[in-house]
């Protein structure tokens, strides 16, 4: 079951997305982007979830996390579905993302979701053992096409 997330998401977003990153969003993150971004989740308690910071007639994804025990499962796919009516319905026709180059889940997601790579930022993103370039996708919007 997909829904919009409230203030009482935040505590298990941060829980999610502690197990997903290196780094970790905690709970007043969460709840600042509760209150700022779009942010649908999926299942109560919450399975996985998504983050998007839009302006004008573009958005990009912040993040997108499955919880490890149920991934494979059509979250994610579900989640960025059910963003993308959202974000055309509301004028948005360029989404945008980056993702880290040795993150193969995610590169493979966002392949099969329709984006594609548009760029490269050398040693964008911190690793135990250095850092890792992250690419740039993009993906335009249904609503988009429609006009041309
Ligand atoms: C990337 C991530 C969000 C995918 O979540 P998910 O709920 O498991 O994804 P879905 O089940 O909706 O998968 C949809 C499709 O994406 C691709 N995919 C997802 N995970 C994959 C993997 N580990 N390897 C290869 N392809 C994968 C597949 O094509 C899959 O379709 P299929 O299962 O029918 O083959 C999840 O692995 C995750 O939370 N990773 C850690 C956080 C992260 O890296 N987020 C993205 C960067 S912001």
């Amino acid at each position: 079951m997909i829904r919009a997330l409230n203030a009482k998401d935040a505590e298990r977003m941060a829980e999610i997305h502690a197990g997903c990153f290196f780094k970790g969003w905690d709970e007043a993150d969460m709840w600042a982007h509760i209150h700022k971004d779009l942010c649908f989740g999926f299942g109560r308690p919450l399975d996985g979830f998504i983050i998007i910071k839009s302006a004008a007639d573009q958005a990009e994804i912040l993040t997108v996390a499955t919880d490890p025990s149920e991934r494979r499962r059509g979250i994610a796919r579900a989640l960025l579905e059910i963003s993308e009516t959202e974000l055309a319905e509301n004028g948005v026709d360029t989404l945008f993302l980056e993702v880290a180059e040795d993150n193969k889940a995610a590169i493979s997601f966002y392949n099969g979701m329709g984006f594609e790579p548009i760029g490269r930022r050398l040693g964008y993103y911190k690793r135990e053992m250095g850092r890792v370039a992250a690419i740039t996708y993009r993906k335009r919007l249904a609503a988009n096409d429609r006009l041309g």
